[in-house]
């Protein structure tokens, strides 16, 4: 499978090249030259998750990797169910939560990690390899986890300084050994910009094999199109809309890649909270991102969305028009917390990020159809806000209760690259 970087078509890589560089010259997001398109989709959707994840990633590394590899690395990643719960009578929730970091961010991150595992047995590069990433608060207790231990490879960990829930920073920030977290005193878009700088520094890639495990790495976003499959798959009748609770767009990007490969789903609902820079490009055509504000979403507090220009990219390819198929939708805190309520008094507990994308499905579904929204975190990672909104105890499972009571080991750091880089050289 060949990839191009979007800002330099002339770069031509591989899927092992795209995955272990994670980005292209001049920060260019690596953008897959075609997918494969499954024409008997009804065959495809009959197969259960791990059988059809391993026919499609198969199907779109060809010779690269062999089958059975393939198989066994989407049978370790994929180790936990996807539910699909239904809601009321046209409208289902996608749960994508029951992974080892309770949110939907396990699925890419330990994709990557496993096709890593397997590219680097076969790698003759003598550098060693340090994963950096930015969190907005689910990512980097995925990538963690999946890193975790994982001989001469250390990790860094950058994320918005006191801008995640307390339980979410103690899900990777507890873990010591070769995880290294740095709390930013920024938001998640000055997080990732210093990522992005890392990358493209050339102390730290002289010295190092520098890779991201951000959604700005394709191997993530490619990973996640396969559970939208299992949504239409459980569904069992047409979808009309899939409802994707977004923050930096790899989730929706996903989406895209499913319905390029042949998946029915009539259109996509882009679901931000207040930090909007989406729904108001898409109503006014004017990409104009604001600061951002923190919500209670605040996985999705980003106001300039890496993976955008993956998405126009799609249409531009397609000649398809992007509003056809795509629709923003902004739903503010009052609304957020409204839809909270509304979904408990529906027999249904949701985390703040997946309840906005249910409110901006509901607002936008027509009476005759159905849809799905995504609902991306366990509402117990968020168990301060859902017990003060909803009203009622909300147990921690056994993985959050395991770290719960454990001190948080991250250094706080100004956001400023010459500080991290010092504080990066001296602990990787
Ligand atoms: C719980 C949750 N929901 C939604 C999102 C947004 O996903 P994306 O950044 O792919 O748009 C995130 C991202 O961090 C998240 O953690």
């Amino acid at each position: 499978m060949q990839f191009y970087n979007i800002k330099d078509e002339n770069e031509q890589v591989t899927f092992s090249d795209a995955i272990t560089k994670g980005i292209g010259t001049a920060g260019g997001l690596y953008f897959p030259h075609s997918l494969p398109h499954f024409d008997d989709m009804q065959a495809l959707l009959n197969k259960d998750f791990v059988t059809r994840s391993a026919h499609i990633v198969s199907t779109m590394l060809g010779d690269e990797m062999p089958t059975g590899v393939i198989g066994r690395c989407i049978k370790s990643a994929f180790n936990f169910p996807i539910q699909l719960k239904q809601i009321s009578d046209t409208i289902f929730a996608l749960e994508l939560f029951h992974g080892p970091t309770l949110a939907f961010k396990d699925f890419g991150a330990r994709f990557m990690a496993q096709m890593l595992a397997e590219i680097n047995k076969n790698s003759t590069n003598q550098k060693p390899i340090r994963i950096i990433t930015a969190t907005s608060g689910d990512t980097g207790a995925a990538v963690a986890h999946s890193f975790y231990g994982v001989p001469n490879l250390e990790v860094a960990i950058l994320y918005p300084y006191q801008r995640i829930s307390d339980l979410q920073e103690k899900m990777f920030c507890t873990m010591g050994g070769n995880i290294h977290t740095f709390a930013v005193k920024g938001d998640f878009d000055a997080c990732q910009a210093l990522v992005k700088q890392c990358l493209q520094d050339k102390d730290l890639t002289n010295r190092y094999r520098l890779n991201s495990a951000n959604s700005i790495n394709i191997s993530r976003v490619l990973a996640q199109s396969l559970y939208y499959f299992e949504a239409v798959a459980q569904m069992g009748r047409e979808c009309h809309a899939i409802s994707v609770p977004s923050g930096n767009f790899g989730n929706l990007t996903a989406g895209l890649f499913a319905r390029q490969m042949g998946l029915p789903v009539q259109s996509f609902i882009a679901a931000t909270n207040t930090n909007d820079t989406v729904p108001r490009y898409l109503e006014s055509g004017n990409w104009a991102p604001n600061d951002t504000i923190a919500t209670l979403s605040n996985a999705m507090d980003v106001s300039q969305p890496n993976n955008w220009p993956r998405v126009e990219e799609i249409f531009a390819r397609n000649n398809e028009n992007l509003h056809d198929v795509v629709r923003g939708v902004s739903v503010f805190e009052a609304e957020t917390k409204h839809a909270m309520r509304e979904l408990k008094d529906l027999g249904y507990l949701a985390d703040p990020h997946s309840a906005i994308a249910y409110k901006a499905l509901k607002d936008t579904l027509k009476p005759s159809e159905s849809g799905v929204f995504l609902c991306t975190a366990h509402p117990a990672k968020f168990k301060q806000s859902v017990e003060d909104i909803v009203g009622i105890d909300v147990p921690l499972p056994s993985e959050i209760a395991a770290v719960a009571d454990k001190p948080v080991l991250s250094a706080v750091i100004e956001n400023d690259f010459e500080v991290l880089k010092t504080n990066l050289l001296a602990c990787l």
